[in-house]
């Protein structure tokens, strides 16, 4: 675990309806669908918990408990598994409940990201000077960067949020960072954030991946936007209105990789890319692949 983390809360907003994964989203949470074995929302989890959280707000909407409940212990399901002998099963339960300690906040309506992150306030204490939010469609690899984003804060400051570089045409998905260089090439300081801006009028290929390290004066920024891009109270506006208000806003620019889990593509992508490093799945998974490909 980290010691020298700047946040010891991490928010995960988990409201959405999942649509791109219907019909399967009807009744199971999008952030409840394994990679491999693990739901996305717990890799996640222990993505926080390595950097240094000790706590993580789960915002998620009424009807979506079950994401909330992975992360509570079965005691059932332990003893059952625990009188068979099932020792690396009953690991594999606890290990979410054992991570951190999980709140969990309710947004009634979804109002957009930066409406969903607003929700998780009430459960911060006067200790919290900055948070984390996670967004659990981004798996950011290798595990660290929360990390590096906490020492730029212990450098610069302020609010640090990761970027990546994507195609030019691929920006109009993602909110998009307006940056100057620092004297590190990996650091860039942010002039300016836009949400899903046309290819035409996006200020870089740089956009934010889903992790960010913000400054406790986010809440009071998020008081304050108003509905943008889709009609939803966006992130992006208020890290914005914090930067056009003085606020030092810095980038770190990852260059690991990044899978995107909010589509079936980039989730399928992901689960064949963590299957072929698990040592019980990856090496037949390997040999179809290969057969499967020369036959395609
Ligand atoms: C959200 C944010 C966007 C960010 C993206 C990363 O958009 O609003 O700024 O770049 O996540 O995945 P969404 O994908 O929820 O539309």
């Amino acid at each position: 675990m980290s010691s020298s983390s700047a946040f010891r809360t991490a928010i995960v907003p988990a409201a959405g309806l999942g649509t791109r994964f219907l019909p399967t989203t009807k009744s199971v949470p999008k952030e409840l669908l394994p990679v491999v074995d693990r739901p996305a929302i717990e890799l996640v989890a222990e993505e926080a918990a390595l950097a240094g959280a000790s706590k993580l707000v789960i915002v998620t909407s009424p009807d979506k408990a079950s994401v909330g409940e992975h992360f509570q212990p079965a005691p059932d399901l332990e003893s059952t598994l625990e009188k068979r002998g099932k020792t690396e099963l009953l690991e594999k339960v606890r290990r979410a409940p054992g991570l951190l300690d999980v709140e969990v906040a309710i947004q009634e309506q979804a109002l957009g990201l930066g409406h969903a992150v607003a929700c998780a306030e009430p459960n911060l204490t006067g200790a919290d000077e900055a948070v984390a939010v996670l967004l659990p469609d981004d798996l950011i690899l290798p595990n660290g960067a929360l990390d590096a984003m906490s020492a730029v804060r212990e450098r610069f400051g302020g609010s640090v949020l990761l970027a990546i570089e994507v195609p030019r045409e691929a920006v109009s998905a993602y909110g998009v960072f307006d940056v100057d260089d620092t004297d590190e090439p990996d650091v860039k300081r942010l002039k300016g954030m836009v949400e899903k801006p046309a290819v035409e009028d996006a200020p870089s290929n740089l956009i934010a991946p889903g992790r960010y390290l913000l400054d406790r004066a986010i809440f009071d920024a998020l008081k304050r936007i108003t509905p943008g891009a889709g009609g939803e109270l966006q992130l992006t506006d208020a890290i914005a209105l914090l930067i056009a208000e003085g606020h030092p806003v810095h980038v770190v620019v990852h260059r690991g990789e990044r899978h995107d889990l909010g589509n079936p593509g980039g989730f399928l992508k992901a689960a064949v890319d963590f299957a072929l490093k698990d040592p019980a799945y990856g090496p037949g998974l390997l040999q179809w692949l290969r057969g499967r490909v020369a036959a395609s």
